[in-house]
């Protein structure tokens, strides 16, 4: 399969790592061979239609800091170019989050899937400001959409109320969808500053390029944005989000909620078409109740009660094994279709 990377950030260098390592099982387990034939970072571009070199091309990021730097004679081809000129049957766009514009990762998904291209992608702005007219322009142009990753990281939410909660009626759910706020919260309950926590939560890649995107809650209502249209059908966007970050909390607020046996944590809600996120006190036993990168979701069902998902949320590796996952199914859903 022909692929074309847009954006070469840590989850696109994570990805280049877990291709190379898992080249012989993608193939024998599930028929993949990736091929790369393009990689586009936000200072050029590395071209190749017999496939690049992931070694060379993680080499060339690491010690010139752009994938530009993989060949010598060096591309002059524009995105628009690469993305609509360059013959691939996938695009996975991996630039990061931007939840004003949602560009440039709106254009290139336009792009890619009006160049029939089928589309992978991590990034939750074009999702979170404009999920309904996308999925109607993939399904005009015929063309698989996959989005595992913009919610939970590596924890397949958004599959667990899909697909393993079919055709039950979910009738709210609640949860803690970002891992850098909780990092953060976990650490103040260990007895760390507010800045020393945040510092670590981004040298350690959890964070978005801007901070505020976590810390004001922006993240997590993009998250729920995203939800709430997949699985609850309803067709809204992050501004209709009610939102709270966690500026406001310090480490008070933390320590006379523990002492009661509670925890102070980022609670994204939809409940009755009402979404929400905010900090919020809940009792340390409650199954969302998880520390560090974590996820975790409660699925209130009609039939069946409340199901929780927890996992991973952030992190390079974490989220470029959510691309893996969504990778497998485009390459079913395409033999499907042939069958
Ligand atoms: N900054 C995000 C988080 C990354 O901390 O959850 C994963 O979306």
């Amino acid at each position: 399969m022909r692929i074309i990377l847009v954006g070469f950030g840590v989850v696109g260098q994570s990805l280049a790592k877990i291709l190379l390592s898992r080249a012989s099982d993608l193939y024998t387990l599930y028929g993949i061979n990736p091929k790369i034939v393009a990689c586009l970072d936000s200072k050029g571009c590395a071209i190749s239609q017999a496939g690049l070199d992931l070694d060379r091309l993680l080499e060339a990021k690491l010690s010139k800091g752009t994938v530009a730097a993989y060949d010598e004679c060096q591309s002059q081809l524009s995105l628009a170019d690469v993305i609509d000129g360059i013959e691939a049957e996938l695009l996975i766009e991996m630039t990061p989050t931007n939840l004003d514009s949602a560009e440039p990762g709106l254009a290139n998904i336009i792009s890619g899937m009006r160049s029939s291209k089928h589309i992978i992608t991590v990034n939750k702005g074009p999702l979170a400001l404009a999920f309904p007219s996308l999925v109607e322009l993939a399904n005009h142009n015929n063309i698989k959409f996959r989005f595992s990753g913009t919610v939970g990281g590596g924890t397949p939410i958004l599959e667990f109320a899909k697909r393993c909660l079919n055709g039950e009626r979910i009738i709210s759910f609640r949860g803690i969808l970002n891992g850098t706020t909780n990092y953060i919260l976990s650490k103040m309950e260990d007895g760390l500053k507010f800045n020393e926590a945040l510092n670590d939560a981004k040298a350690k890649g959890y964070a978005e390029a801007s901070p505020s995107l976590d810390l004001d809650g922006y993240d997590a209502a993009s998250k729920l944005a995203i939800m709430a249209n997949w699985i609850m059908g309803l067709k809204v966007t992050i501004r209709d989000i009610k939102r709270e970050g966690i500026t406001g909390i310090d480490l008070s607020d933390i320590k006379n909620a523990a002492m009661n046996k509670n925890s102070v944590k980022l609670i994204a809600s939809c409940d009755n078409k009402r979404l929400e996120v905010k900090p919020t006190i809940i009792k340390k036993v409650d199954p969302i109740c998880v520390n560090g990168t974590l996820n975790a979701v409660t699925f209130c069902s009609e039939y069946s009660g409340d199901k929780t998902i927890i996992g991973r949320g952030a992190g390079g590796m974490e989220t470029a094994s959510s691309i893996v996952r969504d990778l497998i199914e485009i390459r079913e859903a395409i033999a499907e279709d042939v069958l």
